[in-house]
């Protein structure tokens, strides 16, 4: 078990507390991140806070930078054979951007969308769907409301294209209002996104999905690593499972992926001769994995603008 002790003080080591503003000036992403608490919480599991309302507030989480640079679209992006992109999103859009986006989805995704309880949850599934759209558009030559998907046994989502056309492929994932979308061309691709939630990483859910070889290794981690670890073990097993489109159908413990901050990715499988995992940071906070079949890739990473 991690000690209570250490684990507050890595958390206070972790966690840089910034004002809206100043987040801006460190990243443009911080301040489209509300931290929601869970009331009625001593503290907030996000940012540590001393909770007395339910109020959102923003924390800013000051982490390195991991991979290429995210890039600022400024014309036509075009995915080449062996191009793996990654976008990145926040799900919080204005009111009239949202109307604009949810004009452009499938009857079938407007009433998932309406069953959605909550509005922030209602909202956030028009964006990722818009923003899907959006992005996809573009890579087809195609107008957001035209395209077409399918659904895989498991409901991944593909283009509904024929067999024998080029197809791009894709997968999304979100985490409390930002997501990332991952395309490439014919070959199947999975993407994994969390917020790092201290209160998660604990070693009765590790136990859980981790296989033995994980929990091993994500026990000898110190205890400033393990939330952070925790999540690289999260996120790589769920973009490997995305990218085979196969749920929780593959049994957890049957693979293994590496999870020490900073070592390489790695994954043990039966066919990991097949796949390539690599590790994303979209923001402060978070952590993301995308899997790609093949070793031949290169990833460029770009911002999403609304
Ligand atoms: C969909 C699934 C694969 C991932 O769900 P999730 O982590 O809650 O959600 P994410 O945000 O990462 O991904 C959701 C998106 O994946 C896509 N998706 C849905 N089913 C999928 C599947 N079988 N394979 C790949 N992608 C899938 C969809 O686009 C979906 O978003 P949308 O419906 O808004 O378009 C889920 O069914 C699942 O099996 N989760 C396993 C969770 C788990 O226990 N992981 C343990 C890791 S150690």
């Amino acid at each position: 078990m991690v000690n209570v002790g250490d684990s507050e003080r890595a958390k206070k080591r972790l966690f840089l507390r910034v004002s809206p503003r100043q987040s801006q000036l460190v990243s443009g992403w911080a301040s489209a991140f509300e931290c929601h608490h869970p009331a009625p919480a001593v503290r907030c599991w996000h940012c540590d806070m001393k909770v007395t309302t339910n109020a959102p507030h923003r924390k800013l989480l000051r982490r390195g930078a991991r991979g290429p640079a995210w890039e600022s679209v400024l014309s036509e992006v075009r995915l080449q054979p062996d191009e793996l992109h990654v976008w990145r999103a926040s799900l919080a859009c204005d009111p009239a951007k949202l109307n604009q986006m949810e004009a452009t989805l499938a009857e079938d995704e407007k009433k998932r969308a309406q069953q959605l309880r909550f509005e922030k949850d209602r909202n956030h599934f028009i964006a990722g769907r818009g923003i899907l759209r959006d992005l996809l558009a573009k890579y087809v030559s195609r107008a957001p409301a035209e395209l077409r998907f399918r659904y895989g046994a498991l409901g991944k989502p593909a283009l509904d294209v024929e067999e024998t056309q080029q197809s791009v492929r894709f997968n999304l994932s979100h985490s409390h209002g930002l997501a990332v979308f991952a395309f490439r061309l014919d070959r199947e691709i999975g993407i994994d996104l969390e917020l790092i939630r201290f209160n998660f990483a604990t070693d009765e859910i590790a136990m859980r999905y981790f296989s033995p070889r994980e929990l091993a290794e994500w026990r000898a981690l110190p205890s400033n690593s393990r939330a952070e670890g925790f999540f690289l073990c999260w996120t790589r097993k769920e973009a490997y499972v995305k990218a085979r489109g196969a749920g929780l159908h593959i049994p957890l413990d049957s693979f293994s992926v590496s999870l020490t901050p900073g070592k390489p990715e790695i994954l043990e499988s039966a066919d990991s001769e097949q796949w390539s995992v690599c590790s994303l940071q979209p923001a402060a906070g978070f952590v993301g994995a995308v899997v790609g079949k093949g070793p031949d890739w290169r990833l460029r990473q770009y911002d999403w603008q609304p």
